[in-house]
């Protein structure tokens, strides 16, 4: 039987969530451990999707799933497949609104599975665009940083409108990501900073995460990872200013940064989801440890080797 798989994977903002929405950069990472497949077969008639949350016609999709039943019917129609019958089974390991990009990366691996199954050529600007389509649908207003992070295996400094520069990041430090356990809510935490837009106070917080992810590239590239930390801390402060924090991502930052961190912020769209944290490695198993008390899942990546 005919098939094709299309794999993704999960992201982590290390810096300039929300702000990048509003043209400031931010830098962003693959988290390759959590990944995201859609396997397309044949069917003989309906186009059906089968995943943890729906089995059932395409067409039939529950309303919270609308984001990704417009990639599929944007993608079937730029593929000239639009009546054409497929069983598409997904698998996804990325937890769900938790900031990790888990809405883009699902579009992305069943675009991706789609154009692998009717063996038609997909460029990079093509796979973003259509992404965004469902993006714009789940996010209101997507800058595109979770669109690229979850299709490419590099890490980025990204600007809207502008070209995205692949990023090495070596650090002598390690990246412990931790997961609050509670959903988060990326389309109200967008919304909710552009009602307050006019506030001198939301302006001055956004234009200072653009700083500090200035700062935080600067901190990279000469391998300073101290000042990173530093920088990391900065940024959980606007990103309280602009109100997307949670009790419970400050309780994660508070426990990281009490047990010997560099320096912890949240990451994603906040209001819920997940923290990161950055940190010497002979400090991982301790931090990970007193996260892990607390925390629904933590995890760990090094950042030694050459990622770029
Ligand atoms: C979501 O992962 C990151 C936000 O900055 C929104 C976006 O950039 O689209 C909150």
């Amino acid at each position: 039987m005919k098939q094709a798989t299309g794999k993704t994977h999960g992201k982590v903002i290390l810096i300039g969530e929300h702000s990048v929405v509003y043209n400031q950069p931010c830098i962003a990472l693959p988290f390759l451990d959590t990944t995201v497949t859609a396997i397309v077969t044949e069917s003989k008639q309906h186009q059906i999707l089968d995943c943890d949350f729906y089995q059932g016609n395409v067409q039939e999709m529950p309303e919270l799933m609308e984001g990704l039943q417009s990639a599929i019917h944007a993608t079937l129609q730029k593929l000239n497949q639009s009546n054409t019958p497929f069983h598409m089974s997904i698998k996804s390991t990325i937890p769900i609104e938790r900031g990790m990009g888990s809405s883009a990366a699902v579009a992305g691996a069943a675009i991706l599975g789609l154009y692998h199954f009717f063996e038609a050529p997909l460029s990079d600007n093509e796979l973003f665009n259509l992404i965004q389509v469902s993006e714009k649908v789940t996010h209101g207003n997507p800058s595109g940083i979770d669109a690229l992070t979850t299709t490419h295996q590099t890490a980025f400094y990204f600007q809207k409108e502008k070209e995205p520069i692949a990023f090495n990041i070596q650090l002598d430090a390690d990246l412990i990501i931790a997961d609050t356990g509670m959903m988060g809510k990326t389309k109200e935490a967008v919304s909710s900073i552009v009602k307050h837009l006019d506030l001198k106070e939301t302006k001055t917080a956004i234009q200072t995460l653009g700083i500090l992810t200035k700062q935080a590239k600067k901190a990279i590239i000469h391998h300073n990872a101290i000042e990173l930390g530093n920088i990391m801390n900065k940024a959980h402060q606007q990103l309280q200013i602009l109100n997307v924090s949670s009790k419970e991502l400050d309780t994660l930052v508070h426990i990281a940064n009490k047990n010997g961190a560099l320096g912890s912020k949240l990451t994603g769209g906040g209001k819920g989801g997940c923290m990161i944290t950055l940190c010497h490695p002979s400090k991982t198993h301790q931090i990970k440890t007193a996260l892990e008390k607390q925390a629904a899942k933590v995890w760990s990546m090094s950042l030694k080797g050459e990622l770029i």
